[in-house]
């Protein structure tokens, strides 16, 4: 990857779009130097492996070579608890002992740390959300404080213990690593908005500790062996029934109603008596996961909004840098760049190295270069005069900073992947059908569709290879959607990135949320060739799943898959069969899929 240079015209293709051209988007690629899928079709390097077809079936299907194995579901017991109780019946306490909902992000840690076993390690998941209709015997026929306490336990993170046996993949139970971090979990608030006005409750009066995470998504991990967990859609289970919305309340759309219910149990939901309870997430979560007495830690230096992910590589001089994508229409790409420099000869030195340091938020300027641009509190537009107290007005209102600047916003940053060899940086922008409306902005170079259902990857790379540059060069990698494609784009189409993890040889990952919305069956996992831009589908998922969160062994040969929310749409289709147990009548449950080759070899080489 070292020699490959971006492709002019593909840069030039995704630029300088007015409305107007953008609207012609299909014509222009023709001119720009792309080409739409029925002029594809050269081969060029690929993941080698036979593809599969588009599928609408119930079930997973995978490349021939290949095997899946169901290893860790909701309800599992995480170490040597309470089993599933198949009629959702576990209690509120057995649900803190087992795999919680709508399985996400994830990890794996070798054991012993630091070291690169493929056999033996910790797999750190995010539980994302709920199906509260699927959680209790009688879904939300009725509602009480022991149902609330099985949601707060629902949500979260798993840290398992996982280990390859002669029969396949295991989990270890009991383990002494083995927990669950839920909404009840405490949790320490470092970085510059700890102590602030706007994070002081009635039940934390000086701002420095939050009961519990959620809306894990997706994630990202340190050198030191620590696990960053992204806080999410946080916003729409909060309630506000009276007044106005604040700027803040508003630019992270507070919703007046929820069916979730959480609020009529715990009262730090509703915002009219805690309002700064909603500043309280959105946050980086790190968790140490070779610790289980360790206390997960928002780093609000990195800033607050709907996080998706948390990539990070070391800068040239050590310096560590995050990358992450704020999932929501018009939103944007940010990196934080640490300080101080990652010691690896000391790890209790980096403890709190994500406490300080820089947020940037990205620009994407139409001649194919881009811009980090800092937000730092008293520069130009984030001064108290624009509604920026300190910084840690800047890193809470991080959303309202970013638009202060003037980053660019996109088409729904999901995941960020960075090329282990290159450190090429690879986002997955999901769909976004609402560019053009009144009040909204227009297309953009870098988002350059008005009627984006596909959704599109965007790669950038530093200036001087360096991570911690503040420039760097941008292109369009691949577009999403059965009809359109980049000049170098071949092979099978995808809908709606999402997941996006590269495996230690370079092959980019791609795990799609929204297939069936543009026609191509269901979600699915492809692998995707940075060199060539040959896509292959892996993997499809069963009817109604998005396939996300996704991680390789060190070796590459094993790989670890979520399934989420399987069947979600088609619960009362009589035909339906739900995942993974195949038995009408019983819950669909999310959950880690192992993926191994038969050969025993890297998986997608
Ligand atoms: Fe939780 Fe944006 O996906
Ligand atoms: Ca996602
Ligand atoms: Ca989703
Ligand atoms: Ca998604």
């Amino acid at each position: 990857m070292g020699n490959h240079d971006l492709k002019p015209l593909e840069a030039l293709a995704a630029i300088r779009l007015s409305r107007r051209e953008a609207l012609l988007w299909p014509a222009l690629t023709l001119l720009a130097g792309l080409s739409p899928a029925s002029h594809a079709g050269v081969r060029r390097h690929a993941p080698a492996f036979a593809p599969v077809p588009v599928s609408t079936a119930d079930e997973i299907t995978i490349a021939r070579g290949y095997r899946q194995q169901v290893l860790y579901a909701w309800g599992d017991p995480v170490s040597d608890g309470p089993p599933f109780r198949a009629d959702a019946g576990n209690s509120a306490d057995e649900q803190s002992q087992q795999a919680g909902m709508h399985h996400d992000g994830m990890h794996y840690f070798a054991l012993p740390r630091g070291s690169a076993n493929s056999r033996h390690g910790l797999l750190a998941i995010n539980h994302e959300y709920l199906a509260q209709h699927l959680l209790y015997p009688d879904g939300m026929a009725t509602w009480s404080a022991e149902k609330y306490a099985k949601a707060a336990a629902a949500v979260g993170v798993s840290v398992i213990e996982v280990r390859q046996a002669a029969t396949g993949w295991e989990v270890v139970r009991p383990s002494r690593y083995a927990r669950r971090i839920t909404l009840a979990t405490p949790a320490e608030l470092q970085g510059p908005a700890r102590g602030a006005a706007a994070m002081r409750t009635a039940a934390d009066p000086d701002g420095v500790r939050v009961t519990g995470t959620f809306a894990n998504c997706a994630c990202g991990f340190t050198p030191w062996g620590t696990y960053l967990s992204c806080e999410e859609n946080f916003h729409s289970w909060f309630v506000m029934p009276e007044g106005q919305p604040d700027h803040g309340q508003t630019a992270y759309r507070i919703a007046r109603r929820n069916n979730h219910r959480w609020h009529e149990f715990d009262e730090r939901f509703n915002l009219d008596r805690h309002p700064h309870e909603f500043n309280r997430f959105g946050w980086v979560v790190e968790i140490d996961p070779y610790d289980p007495a360790s206390t997960p830690v928002k780093r609000t230096a990195l800033g607050r909004f709907n996080r998706e992910s948390a990539f990070t590589r070391l800068a040239r001089d050590g310096r560590l840098v995050v990358y992450s994508g704020d999932d929501e229409r018009f939103e944007c790409v940010y990196k934080f760049v640490t300080r101080d420099r990652y010691d690896a000869r000391y790890r209790e030195r980096n403890r709190n190295l994500l406490d300080h340091g820089t947020l940037f938020v990205a620009r994407f300027d139409d001649d194919g270069t881009g811009q980090w641009l800092p937000l730092i509190h008293g520069h130009p537009g984030l001064t108290a005069d624009n509604g920026f107290a300190d910084q840690a007005g800047v890193v809470i209102d991080a959303r309202l900073a970013a638009r202060a600047v003037a980053a660019t916003p996109m088409d729904r940053p999901e995941w960020i992947a960075i090329h282990p060899h290159s450190g090429e940086v690879y986002v997955s922008l999901t769909d976004n059908n609402r560019r053009g409306e009144s009040g909204l902005p227009d297309a953009n170079a870098a988002n350059p569709r008005i009627h984006n259902v596909g959704g599109h990857i965007v790669r950038w790379r530093e200036a001087g290879a360096d991570a911690a540059a503040t420039r760097f060069r941008w292109d369009v990698f691949l577009l999403g959607g059965p009809n359109e494609r980049t000049a170098g784009q071949t092979g099978d189409d995808f809908a709606c990135p999402d997941t996006l993890v590269f495996s230690p040889d370079g092959t980019l990952w791609i795990g799609t949320d929204g297939a069936p919305q543009v026609g191509l069956g269901n979600d699915a996992l492809l692998a995707a060739d940075p060199r060539s831009g040959a896509v292959r589908r892996f993997l499809t998922g069963p009817r109604g799943c998005e396939i996300t969160g996704l991680t390789f062994t060190p070796d590459g040969r094993t790989a670890f898959v979520n399934i989420q929310h399987p069947g979600a749409g088609f619960e009362h289709d009589p035909h339906w069969k739900p995942w993974p147990s195949g038995v009408p009548g019983e819950r669909p449950r999310s959950a880690t899929v192992v993926i191994t080759r038969n050969s025993g070899g890297v998986i997608g080489s």
